[in-house]
């Protein structure tokens, strides 16, 4: 027999986790809703050439961490390994972008990289991505909103921003060759990596975790000195919005992301609670992008938050935790249960809201109080003989240790309601 497992990388979310990720999703969805910011969903395949346009020829992704594969029609495919391009795409090919627009999604993204805590091979965002918008205002409203966030999950604390602008694509072509100037002057003190990206994506080298490679960036031009006018007034507009909307932001020159669509300003979210995978969410703007998918010239700016990452700082402070049921229904015997499953589905459909489990598959009454107990149920419903002859149903209370009460079938809304609400 074969012995099948996920594919490496690609990670089962189990029941005992999805209530978080309920929590999770569904926290963030409302959140974007009180923004004003709708859903759109996309497929999660593309044409490889979406990709490499817009991320870039050169990057990490394209290079070498893409899940790309020819279809029967020879057609070159790829696994997203983000959302901002085939957001960007469906914008364009549905014509949404002819007015602002303030869109969400989220779903699996899939990347080649190595596996550990924090990053898979497949993994969620939630991302945010807004056309039509121009000004620092939009970017102050994503950073507020992303704060909004983690407020609302209470993660607040454990996340800092750092800023960025990397200007207009001639200015960072400018910063480009005097940063490569200054370091093939110490072309031998670089690692290996750095001394590749010189000559492919030199900006990478600031991201380096090389500590000789960081001690020669102590000594080398500033990005910010080539800025060119329009992303510096604007970079210093957000700043004072910021500041004014009282939103903490540390601004790192070396923050460059590892995508080539960006302009102007770019952000992080990042953690010291995960380890080395610290950066829960990224973004930015991202002005040309429209336009090189041939859609009229519109700016755009967004973000996308990684789950797995959010996941893990909720779960280190406890929050979202189980789901447990409200009620635990157990019967005596057949002719118990075909009376109480009427009653029950009568239940639900008066109480939608309330979770019910349904004994299942059977045996004693102690074995299937055992399993109530261990549902987290509020409230155990018995139907014994006595019960089923007198329409009626006993109330047993499972977490408060209060006495079990005899309910009549007609009561038995009204009598759990308040119970409930109290417990
Ligand atoms: P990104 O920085 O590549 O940006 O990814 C965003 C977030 O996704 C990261 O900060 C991280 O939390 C999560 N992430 C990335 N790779 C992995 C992985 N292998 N395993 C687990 N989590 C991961 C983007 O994807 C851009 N599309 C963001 C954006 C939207 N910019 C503008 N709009």
């Amino acid at each position: 027999m074969t012995d099948y497992r996920a594919v490496r990388g690609m990670v089962d979310i189990l029941p005992q986790d999805t209530p978080r990720w309920q929590y999770i999703e569904k926290t963030l969805a409302a959140v974007l809703g009180s923004y004003g910011y709708s859903e759109i969903r996309l497929p999660i395949i593309e044409s490889t050439g979406l990709f490499a346009r817009s991320i870039g020829e050169v990057t990490d992704i394209v290079e070498k961490e893409m899940y790309s594969f020819e279809d029967r029609n020879g057609d070159g495919l790829t696994l997203r390994p983000e959302g901002t391009a085939g957001c960007v795409r469906a914008a364009v090919q549905h014509n949404l972008i002819s007015t602002p627009q303030k869109l969400w999604y989220m779903g699996p993204m899939f990347r080649y990289e190595r596996p550990q805590k924090g990053r898979q091979r497949q993994f969620h965002q939630v991302g945010v991505e807004a056309f039509g918008v121009g000004t620092p205002d939009l970017d102050v409203e994503l950073l507020l909103l992303g704060r909004a966030m983690w407020r609302a999950l209470g993660v607040g604390d454990l996340l800092t921003l750092e800023l960025n602008s990397i200007g207009s694509p001639e200015a960072r072509a400018q910063y480009k060759e005097g940063l490569v100037a200054y370091l093939e002057g110490h072309k031998t003190a670089l690692d290996e990596d750095s001394q590749r990206r010189l000559t492919t994506n030199p900006l990478r080298i600031l991201d380096s975790k090389n500590p000789e490679t960081q001690a020669l960036l102590a000594e080398a031009p500033e990005l910010h000195a080539y800025l060119d006018d329009a992303s510096r007034e604007d970079f210093q507009q957000l700043c004072e919005l910021l500041e004014a909307a009282g939103l903490e932001y540390r601004v790192n020159q070396r923050l460059v992301r590892g995508l080539d669509y960006y302009n102007k300003s770019v952000f992080e979210w990042t953690t010291t609670a995960l380890g080395a995978q610290g950066t829960v969410c990224g973004g930015g703007r991202y002005d040309g992008m429209v336009g090189q998918f041939g859609g009229r010239d519109t700016p755009g700016a967004g973000f996308a938050i990684g789950l797995e990452r959010l996941a893990l700082l909720v779960e280190s402070l406890g929050n979202g935790g189980e789901q447990s049921s409200d009620l635990y229904v157990v019967v005596a015997d057949e002719s118990a249960q075909k009376h109480a499953l009427s009653r029950i589905e009568t239940l639900r459909e008066h109480k939608p809201a309330w979770t019910i489990q349904m004994h299942l598959g059977g045996g004693s009454f102690k074995s299937q109080f055992k399993r109530a107990d261990k549902s987290g149920a509020a409230f155990a419903l018995v139907y014994g003989e006595t019960e089923v002859s007198n329409n009626e149903v006993t109330v047993k209370p499972l977490r408060s240790g209060g006495e079990q009460v005899i309910v009549a079938d007609n009561q038995l809304v009204t009598y759990l309601s308040q119970r409930l609400s109290q417990d």
